[in-house]
């Protein structure tokens, strides 16, 4: 006798599922791992019933659902060979680079796009089983495009969200997609499509238009609905995500993260510390700004007994050939720049290859004076709403790169082209010398920002505008 698997009221469908792996002696369990996205989702996945559809991050690995901290966790099984080809390969050597300005150049291989095909077919066929009649199912970033349309084939009466956490290109970047159409197409299977920012979302209309010929009126477009013959309404507009702020706020407050940054300042020797905290991506302008750095020390600018940068550069893909290629240049400038500039006990880059828990960051982030945030594209960046969020003092200095998609609300940091060196180089300066009135008045803006647009809102802003109901969790 086969049983009905469980279903619920909303469904959340992710790349990853939000847990980690541990291997205990007994075997391995799987505790969630801690992020804005599943803090934000909690209460809403609580409030219903509901459940996270995702992979566990490891290939070959068959997982049966489970719950962890009272979310009910559906893991979609990748074979080493799905993984190689639908995450590494057209996830992250084709959308990805295509995605972010072409700032490395995409590979395009058809093998690849049959994997992704195959895998959002998984997601969409997981989800439509687990969804309770008349749900709704929230659908996030860009590997799973084409899950909105699969599922809705399978499923006209569920509602469906998808949410894009990075950016949308523009128009002429998006064309050297040889699926561009199918990807377009299968986004349109949502009822509401959100951004991060209004740019992304002008991107996706103007693709729209040149694909399909349908454009926007009254706010919404008209797509055909295969399942009534009619058309249906499709929102599309921009949800800028945030972070869980009061619980970075508290966490930064606590007398053990004070302490710690104190051991920080103390570690570096009292110096003024500049800080880089990113995944180790080449979006994230990691060269630039080592190569802004190390002229500001040629120059004698910068003093090297007097200030330190910090970078913490987090492993990330590192299976891909471009992310090698950059941790082998990063790392080479980090050794050449402590070669020229360091002395015993006094390194002029602290670099940090490693993953930190929440205290440590949020320690790293109250002992900077000034953030460095150079990305050459990124669709929000997190790490510059954190900095605000740990400044509880009112004090720090941010520099944020305008190719953020933080950049259009955080308009009192100090903003740069990461691309112009020389403007880069003043702005570090400046944001060095800067005295504290302006860091003051500067960072109590951001903080009223930062503090108001939580994910909490952000979440409740996008699951109100997909279920025409308001408020669903407090
Ligand atoms: P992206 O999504 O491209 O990685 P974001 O800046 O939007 O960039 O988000 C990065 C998230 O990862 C932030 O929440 C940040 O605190 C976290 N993070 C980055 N580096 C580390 C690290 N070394 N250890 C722990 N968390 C990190
Ligand atoms: O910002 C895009 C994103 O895919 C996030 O969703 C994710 O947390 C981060 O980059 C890391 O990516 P990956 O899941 O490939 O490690």
């Amino acid at each position: 006798m086969s049983t009905t698997p469980p279903t619920f009221d909303l469904v959340v469908v992710a790349n990853r599922l939000p847990v980690d792996r541990v291997d205990e002696p007994t075997g391995p369990t799987w505790v969630t791992a801690p992020g804005g996205l599943v803090t934000a989702l909690e209460p809403i996945l609580a409030a219903r019933e509901g459940a996270w559809v995702g992979w566990p991050g490891v290939p070959d690995e068959t997982v049966e659902p489970f719950t962890a901290d009272s979310i009910s966790l559906v893991p979609v099984r990748l074979s080493a060979d799905e993984v190689e080809a639908y995450y590494e390969g057209l996830s992250n050597s084709t959308i990805w680079p295509i995605y972010h300005d072409v700032i490395v150049p995409a590979t395009f291989e058809r093998s690849w796009w049959q994997a992704y095909l195959r895998v959002n077919d998984r997601f969409a066929a997981r989800a439509a089983e687990v969804a309770a009649p008349g749900a709704t199912v929230w659908v996030h970033d860009y590997q799973l495009q084409l899950v909105p349309q699969m599922l809705r084939e399978r499923r006209p009466d569920v509602r469906i969200g998808y949410f894009a956490h990075i950016p949308f290109p523009p128009y002429e970047l998006f064309a050297q997609l040889p699926w561009r159409t199918d990807i377009v197409k299968g986004m349109l299977g949502a009822d509401l499509i959100g951004f991060q920012i209004d740019a992304d979302a002008d991107n996706f209309l103007r693709a729209t238009r040149a694909l399909t010929g349908l454009s926007r009126r009254r706010g919404q477009l008209r797509v055909p609905d295969l399942s009534t013959a009619g058309t249906r309404g499709v929102t599309v507009t921009d949800f800028p995500i945030s972070i869980d702020s009061a619980a970075l706020s508290a966490l930064a407050a606590s007398p053990e993260v004070a302490a710690q940054a104190a051991q920080v300042r103390a570690d570096l020797g009292g110096r003024r510390i500049i800080l880089g905290v990113d995944r180790l991506d080449y979006t994230k302008g990691i060269r630039h700004r080592l190569q802004a750095y190390a002229e500001l020390l040629a120059e004698g600018r910068i003093d090297p007994a007097e200030v330190v940068l910090v970078q913490v550069a987090t492993p990330s893909r590192e299976r891909v050939e471009d992310y090698r290629r950059l941790r082998d240049e990063v790392e080479l400038i980090v050794g050449r720049v402590n070669g020229d500039y360091a002395s015993i006990g006094q390194p002029a880059v602290v670099y940090l290859h490693q993953n930190h828990d929440r205290a440590a960051m949020a320690a790293l982030y109250r002992a900077a004076d000034v953030m460095l945030v150079t990305p050459l594209r990124d669709g929000m960046n997190l790490v510059a709403k954190e900095y605000v969020a740990a400044r509880v003092d009112g004090d720090g200095v941010l520099i944020l790169s305008e190719f953020a998609g933080a950049a259009v609300e955080l308009r009192q940091a100090l903003l740069i082209n990461p691309h112009d060196i020389a403007g880069l180089k003043d702005a570090i300066v400046r944001g060095v010398r800067m005295p504290p009135g302006e860091r003051r008045a500067r960072m109590r803006r951001l903080r009223r920002v930062v503090l108001q647009r939580t994910v909490q809102r952000w979440a409740e802003d996008f699951f109100g505008e997909l279920t025409g109901d308001g408020a669903v969790a407090s």
